[in-house]
């Protein structure tokens, strides 16, 4: 790729959810501190939204690197229209429990054992499902069992949800109602703000291994902003086509008016449907 061209070790905007390239603006600040503290206070129940592309995984996989030693998570991902018994059977496999599971009630016992065992163990259980906002009411009902096991004195299992907007929706449904208070913690990951638009950039290149300033013209951090409205995954999406182009036509430092060229081209894309199109974000 571009990489060696901009004179970087690697590339400042791929879409992975790196903790290395995690730059901590207000919000995100506070989420993670929300997922370290809850689960490392045990608090029971935590819950992350945000917006498409805001930095909601990212704020996990820096979390799980953080964590200590003690801590026994089990991290759900794929959670595309899964029911609840699909959610049971992914909980008890994700924590390695074998068995003969009929109903409901076997998963719910054995799980309750193993919760107990961890304890006696001084190890902290941890459930984390991200994209939560794919499930199926009754599995999220499934989630409010799972976090009645206790004991009288604590928690067994901290539970973290992530998810986009949707879920909250989801949750406010009246079957939900128990869940919802049982709801210990909370952030809503926002985008960044236009005064965050320069810093962010500076450290996704400065980890990148190079300089922002030396990629690209002063001004850019209005055109990033207009184009993403602060949405990290649109930013990088525009960061990251924009060197291409830029390493095409063997330019080393970004003009404005190529980032807003590409900017206007994304944005037209999308209106066009093109699948590689971001989503998000008034365009220019
Ligand atoms: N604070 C941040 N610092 C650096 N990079 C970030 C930050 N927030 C998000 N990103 C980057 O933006 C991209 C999207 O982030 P991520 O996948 O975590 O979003 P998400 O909220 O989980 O999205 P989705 O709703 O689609 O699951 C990734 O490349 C990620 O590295
Ligand atoms: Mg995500």
């Amino acid at each position: 790729m571009y990489e060696a061209f901009f004179g970087l070790r690697e590339l400042p905007f791929a879409l992975t959810p790196d903790p290395r390239f995690l730059w901590l603006s207000e919000t995100h600040q506070e989420g993670l501190a929300t997922l370290y503290y809850g689960i490392s206070r045990r608090k029971g129940f935590i819950l992350l939204t945000g917006e498409v592309g805001a930095g909601k995984t990212t704020l996990l996989r820096t979390t799980l690197h953080h964590l200590a030693q003690d801590v026994n998570v089990a991290l759900v991902m794929n959670t595309a229209d899964i029911g609840s018994v699909d959610l049971l059977k992914l909980v008890v496999a994700e924590y390695g429990l074998k068995g003969r599971f009929e109903t409901k009630a076997d998963y719910i016992i054995a799980l309750n054992q193993f919760l107990l065992e961890q304890l006696r163990r001084g190890l902290n259980t941890v459930l984390i499902i991200d994209e939560a906002q794919n499930l199926q009411v009754q599995a999220l009902e499934e989630v409010r069992l799972l976090s009645n096991l206790e004991t009288e004195r604590e928690k067994l299992l901290q539970i973290v949800l992530t998810g986009q907007p949707e879920l909250l929706g989801k949750l406010a449904d009246p079957s939900l109602r128990q869940l919802r208070q049982r709801i210990a913690l909370e952030h809503h990951v926002d985008s960044l703000r236009a005064s965050e638009i320069e810093a962010y950039l500076e450290h996704r290149v400065q980890t990148a291994g190079g300089r922002y300033d030396d990629l690209f013209a002063p001004g850019s951090e209005r055109v990033f902003f207009e184009f993403s409205q602060g949405c990290p995954r649109l930013v990088n999406l525009l960061g990251d086509r924009t060197l291409l182009s830029a390493y095409a036509q063997q330019v080393r430092r970004v003009p404005v008016a190529l980032l807003e060229q590409k900017a206007k081209e994304m944005v037209a894309a999308r209106s066009r449907g093109t699948a590689s199109a971001p989503e998000p974000g008034e365009g220019i």
